[in-house]
């Protein structure tokens, strides 16, 4: 696992980006894992900046994202489609038609888990997986439990992800509690990870995962140890160094 500790969000953000550039460059149909949540919005800035300005062409681009919600409108601002949309994909020239993201309002969740796999590997797998890390260690939705899943699976939320999630609802009350996410096994099939956190809430998590010493499922991210291809991208906050 590698590891790259920089000063602040901002260059843990254009670090990434420039990654994911270098990849795309490298395979212009890559197909890329993505992440929502607060981690990654600074990286899909710089990436509507390096389209924008310097013409990085995503017209064939795959991506499938990690998670979504069950039970949750797209158009809800809250929704992880609603998030992609206003966060990367209305402003690069990614074909919509090779987006994917898992569908939370399925009459048949298990079924279309199952489709959500398959589709991955048919598309060849997933060459960069972007993700972040939650406070507890969680990836994806994969939350610290005695079993992980392997595959794209529905999954509750743990009351600490609840709340943590809270600060973009209304009220905690209107925290979905559950959710799909890609498998550990999905997320470890990636050919490459990179894995980034900022701020001091993700230390304890990052600690742990950096000290590199136990795989267990109360920390899912350990399981990136096992990884050939991890790089981790932290600021100094979550690396645990205090300003
Ligand atoms: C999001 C995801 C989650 C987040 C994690 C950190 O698609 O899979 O694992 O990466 O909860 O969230 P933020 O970045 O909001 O701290």
């Amino acid at each position: 696992m590698k590891v790259i500790v920089t000063k602040d969000y901002d260059s843990m953000s254009r670090e990434a980006a420039a990654i994911v550039r270098k990849e795309i460059e490298k395979k212009r149909d890559i197909v890329l894992g993505l992440a929502t949540g607060s981690t990654p919005i600074g990286m899909y800035n710089e990436l509507i900046r390096m389209h924008k300005e310097e013409g990085l062409d995503f017209s064939s681009v795959v991506s499938f994202n990690l998670d979504e919600y069950v039970g949750i409108d797209y158009n809800d601002p809250n929704s992880y489609h609603y998030y992609m949309n206003v966060n990367l994909f209305d402003y690069i020239n990614i074909d919509k038609n090779n987006v994917h993201i898992p569908d939370g309002n399925s009459k048949n969740i298990e079924e279309s888990c199952r489709v959500y796999d398959k589709l991955i590997d048919e598309k060849g797998g997933i060459d960069l997986q972007i993700l972040g890390i939650g406070a507890n260690g969680h990836i994806g939705f994969n939350e610290p439990e005695e079993e992980l899943n392997v595959g794209t699976s529905i999954v509750n939320l743990t009351p600490r992800t609840i709340k943590d999630n809270s600060r973009f609802f209304k009220s905690i009350d209107d925290v979905p509690t559950k959710a799909i996410t890609m498998g550990i096994g999905t997320i470890m099939k990636a050919k490459k990870i990179i894995l980034l956190a900022s701020g001091k809430n993700k230390s304890e998590a990052i600690k742990k995962l950096v000290e590199g010493k136990k795989i267990t499922t109360k920390l899912p991210a350990s399981v990136l140890l096992l990884h050939p291809d991890v790089t981790v991208i932290v600021d100094e906050e979550a690396y645990g160094i205090n300003k």
